[in-house]
């Protein structure tokens, strides 16, 4: 079964896109380095906002008939289709792909709200591809909506990124509550929290040291942890130049901690019995 992992915090800017492309890449990397005989990965981006889309692609001027605006608007039948159309190879790499956003899906939750079933509308057609894939990640929005419940409902793995900074750390138990309603709620028992990833880690600060030992010794959230990404401009100089990490800067502290991570995944996806 392939291995959807969602990055998920209703939490703005706390990493979530940076993580979800960077991963999708490092994931297929790594996989082409083993030889696996699929290194495919794609990247789903569920967000308005299109910056995931963005940055893999270098456009955000997906619309109507080449986004996944149309999959969640096609007829049931059609969509497994209307998804394999409107996917398209990122500019990063010829194996990572990517379902891009576009800004007409935060019109497409008010429109699909009384639709059956909508919730679905993802998952469905997904579960279809899913085999071409060696993984799939999906980018959410800053916020718990039906775009973002959607994700979660096609996800087997929620990766939750957070600052380790006071307030969005005490969020990270209403965001567990959450995922376990959805599992629970929309019947979902693949889903899982497979990952809580710290970001933007700034050693200098005492504060971010505090929080991240808190975190470590906390019964459920410390052995959840997966990883920690340092604070790092390059991050911010790579989205500028539509870059990955990893193309920017080979070297760069946070390239490096994604790597790292990616191993911690897939470890644990075998450990898990991937
Ligand atoms: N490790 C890092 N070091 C420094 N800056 C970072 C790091 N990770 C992300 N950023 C920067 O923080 C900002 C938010 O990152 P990102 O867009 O990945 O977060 P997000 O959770 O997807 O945001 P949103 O909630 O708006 O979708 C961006 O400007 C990005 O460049
Ligand atoms: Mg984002």
């Amino acid at each position: 079964m392939t291995r959807v992992f969602v990055l998920t915090n209703n939490k703005g800017g706390c990493g979530k896109t940076t993580s979800a492309a960077n991963i999708a890449l490092g994931l297929s990397g790594v996989l082409r380095k083993m030889g696996a005989p699929n290194h495919r990965v794609l990247l789903v981006d569920t967000d308005s906002q299109c910056h995931a889309t963005l940055v893999t692609t270098g456009r955000n001027d997906f619309g109507q008939d080449d986004s996944l605006y149309a999959v969640l608007m096609a007829p049931r039948d059609q969509a497994p289709a209307v998804m394999a159309k409107v996917i398209v190879q990122s500019t990063w790499d010829s194996d990572l792909h990517v379902l891009p956003a576009s800004p007409l899906l935060e019109g497409a939750e008010r429109e699909l709200m009384s639709t059956a079933g909508a919730p679905y509308r993802l998952a469905d057609p997904l579960s279809h591809l899913a085999n071409h894939y060696a993984a799939i990640l999906i980018d959410t929005r800053p916020s718990f909506s039906l775009m973002t419940e959607m994700g979660l409902i096609a996800a087997t793995d929620a990766i939750v990124p957070v600052e380790p900074r006071y307030l969005e750390t005490v969020g990270l138990m209403n965001v567990m509550h959450k995922i376990a309603t959805i599992r629970e709620g929309w019947r979902v028992p693949h889903l899982r929290v497979s990952g809580i990833l710290v970001t933007k880690m700034d050693t200098r600060v005492r504060g971010h040291k505090y929080l991240l030992g808190e975190l470590r010794e906390h019964e459920v959230l410390g052995r959840l942890l997966c990883g920690v990404i340092p604070a790092n401009e390059a991050v911010s100089y790579a989205h500028r130049q539509h870059q990955s990490i990893f193309q920017y800067d080979y070297h760069a502290p946070a390239g490096v901690a994604y790597l790292k991570l990616v191993g911690t995944l897939m470890k644990r996806s075998l450990q898990a019995g991937a």
